[in-house]
């Protein structure tokens, strides 16, 4: 039998939530597509089971979208449409292998995730997490001169690793506070730098000034556990470390021990190497501001989100060139 004609409007395609997908989505989709939901608990076996025959997978950062999925879904498969800028989690290769499309949603999470990224800037600076924490636990005795001193960031050297998209906004967002911005990157930033006066530096002398350090890059084979005990320790002893991008990025046995040493000052993470897990060290260690993996948990970002799912997934399915290709 020939395969159906993705033009034919009258068409009606088979989607595999692997999760779950806001109304924002949904309400694209609907009339258009069947919807299979593997919800928040779904577990890889069930997803295999609920892949053979659908047109198109959406997946999130939690999806491991393996060649086995792939090969489960089988021949009708055309499009991954993740929901998140990072596509880390899925195998492009065996994706590009198959003539699957990947896709992802940029731009709708960039302010989200930068405001969040100042927001943990500013709360570890501020040792907050440990401020509510005793108020919350019944521990507060009222004001003290002495107690929760923190450091200031007026004035302060910001340190960008990665000027993308969030990277620059991010920098946007604390220029009103910085006596100076430097970055890395790949590439110059030459907007970034005439707008901003952001400084290019490498990244040895970026940890070695930054009075906040802000990892602003996806995870490949290249910054996997670029930040360890020797960058730690290259860091200045007050120095804020803030991660909004992806857990492994940083090596966090290393970093709950430079906190619990006072190699550097705070940190503010909102994502981790195997989450959900959070490790006892980090959860112990002082002057640590932990959130679970919020970066673009606001409600205009994730509709946004939602719906560049829908569009990417309708877009291929009917044949034309989807807004976010990855792969
Ligand atoms: C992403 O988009 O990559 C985030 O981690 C989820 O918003």
């Amino acid at each position: 039998m020939a395969d159906p004609d993705p033009a034919d409007s009258s068409r009606v395609w088979t989607v595999l939530v692997a999760r779950r997908l806001l109304p924002a989505g949904l309400e694209r989709l609907a009339g258009q597509c069947e919807i299979r939901e593997g919800g928040l608990e779904a577990t890889a076996d069930e997803l295999l089971e609920l892949a053979p025959g659908v047109d198109a997978i959406v997946a999130d950062p939690t999806v491991a979208v393996t060649d086995a999925l792939l090969e489960a879904a089988g021949h009708t498969l055309r499009v991954v449409a993740n929901f998140a800028v990072g596509y880390d989690n899925v195998d492009l290769e065996a994706c590009r292998r198959r003539g699957v499309t990947v896709t992802n949603t940029p731009d709708v999470l960039t302010n989200a995730t930068a405001e969040l990224a100042l927001a943990l800037s500013l709360a570890a600076a501020r040792h907050m997490s440990e401020a509510e924490a005793d108020l919350r636990g019944g521990r507060w005795r009222g004001f003290d001169p002495g107690a929760y001193l923190g450091a200031e960031l007026s004035g302060a050297t910001f340190g960008i690793v990665g000027m993308g998209r969030i990277g620059r906004r991010y920098a946007e967002l604390v220029a009103g506070l910085a006596g100076e911005i430097i970055y890395t990157s790949r590439t110059r930033k030459a907007a970034t730098e005439r707008e901003l006066g952001a400084r290019q530096v490498p990244l040895e002398e970026l940890l070695d000034g930054a009075d906040v350090v802000s990892l602003h890059l996806p995870a490949t084979a290249d910054t996997i556990g670029l930040v360890g005990a020797q960058e730690l320790f290259a860091m200045k002893a007050t120095a804020v470390l803030v991660n909004t991008s992806r857990g492994p990025l940083v090596d966090s046995t290393a970093l709950a021990g430079a906190l619990r040493e006072g190699e550097i000052g705070a940190a503010g993470l909102d994502v981790y190497e195997h989450e959900p897990d959070v490790p006892t060290a980090l959860l112990e260690a002082p002057h640590c501001v932990l959130l679970p993996h919020i970066g673009s948990a606001t409600t205009r970002s994730r509709d946004g989100m939602a719906r560049l799912v829908a569009d990417n997934v309708l877009a291929v399915l009917r044949g034309a060139e989807p807004p976010n290709r990855v792969a």
